[in-house]
């Protein structure tokens, strides 16, 4: 595939016809591509830890940021990757909340928690009597999110067979209900995140190679929260008003107790963090979070 190309839908298009052997370095020439773009914008040194809802000030979330604002405006499929809790359902919500979708729905499809043998017919609808218990015709997901945003979250979990009719919708924007002999299309976003490795999962032969091309093309990867701990205390800091305005618990932070925060590795991220605030403010007895209000986990590490 050869690059600079003005277009990523051209590009996109253009990967499905490449052969199989030639489609990981296509993507890696368009990763490289859309680096050099996210360079290429000047970060003011005065921004403020928060954009499309979200807080980041530290370069790694600040790609996040640039890349998120390129591509929010296109219809391009997005695969979003990072550990537990580093914050991928909210980049499909930044994704739809802030882009010219808006106004239609989105929908989001725990594929993790819905047994396999209905996810099918969750997503793409099913006619009556298509198998036992499908009383009436009934849409999916796929047609609620019509206009909007579909964000397949636990992409990893589904199986192969689905994949493949996940990749032809990808393709040509068509869905068939279970039982039904007719397609039609429907225009949705498609949003896809992941904690597993997914390219893993295709050299074990359980996650399909073409879909995951497919979908590789724009991934957003978000850093393990330990891995940008400069943004913890501003994550504090928005955290603890946002309890407040939700009614919960909240509190100010010592110097001391801030500290700690900021050392601590976060195993389970940016929830873990929420959780241990929400705990934390519930222990302060003056209205200040100190050091031994913290959990044993976090204060042990210090
Ligand atoms: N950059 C951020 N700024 C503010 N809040 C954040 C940020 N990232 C994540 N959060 C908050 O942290 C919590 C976890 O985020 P989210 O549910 O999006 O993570 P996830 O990656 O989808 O987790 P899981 O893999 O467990 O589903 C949410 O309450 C979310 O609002
Ligand atoms: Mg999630």
């Amino acid at each position: 595939m050869s690059v600079p190309f003005d277009d990523l839908q051209v590009a996109l298009d253009r990967l499905d016809r490449l052969p199989k052997q030639e489609r990981a370095a296509a993507v890696q020439v368009i990763h490289g591509w859309l680096a050099t773009q996210v360079e290429a914008e000047a970060i003011a040194e005065d921004e403020l830890p928060s954009e499309f809802g979200m807080i980041g000030a530290t370069p790694a979330m600040k790609q996040v940021f640039q890349l998120l604002g390129r591509i929010m405006r296109t219809d391009i499929p997005v695969l979003v990757l990072g550990e537990s809790g580093t914050g991928k359902e909210l980049i499909a919500s930044a994704l739809h909340e802030y882009g010219p979708r808006r106004r239609k729905s989105l929908v989001a499809v725990n594929c993790a928690a819905i047994p396999a043998n209905l996810l099918e017919s969750e997503i793409f609808g099913h006619v009556k009597g298509s198998f036992t218990g499908a009383h009436k015709d009934r849409k999916g997901f796929a047609d609620a999110a019509d206009g909007g945003t579909l964000f397949l979250d636990e992409i990893g979990e589904i199986e192969f067979d689905l994949q493949a009719k996940l990749l032809r919708f990808l393709q040509d924007g068509e869905i068939r209900p279970v039982g039904a002999n007719t397609t039609h299309k429907v225009d949705v976003r498609i949003v896809a995140a992941t904690n597993r490795n997914l390219l893993e999962r295709v050299q074990q032969g359980q996650f399909r190679e073409d879909l995951y091309y497919r979908l590789a093309v724009m991934t957003l990867e978000l850093p393990a929260l330990r891995e940008r701990s400069d943004d913890v205390r501003h994550l504090v800091r928005f955290m603890l008003v946002r309890q407040g305005e939700d009614g919960m618990p909240t509190a100010t932070i010592s110097d001391e107790a801030m500290e700690v925060l900021c050392a601590y590795a976060w195993p389970g991220n940016i929830r873990q963090l929420q959780n241990e605030l929400v705990r934390a403010a519930t222990f302060a007895s003056d209205g200040v979070i100190q050091v031994d209000d913290l959990s044993d986990d976090v204060r042990g590490a210090s």
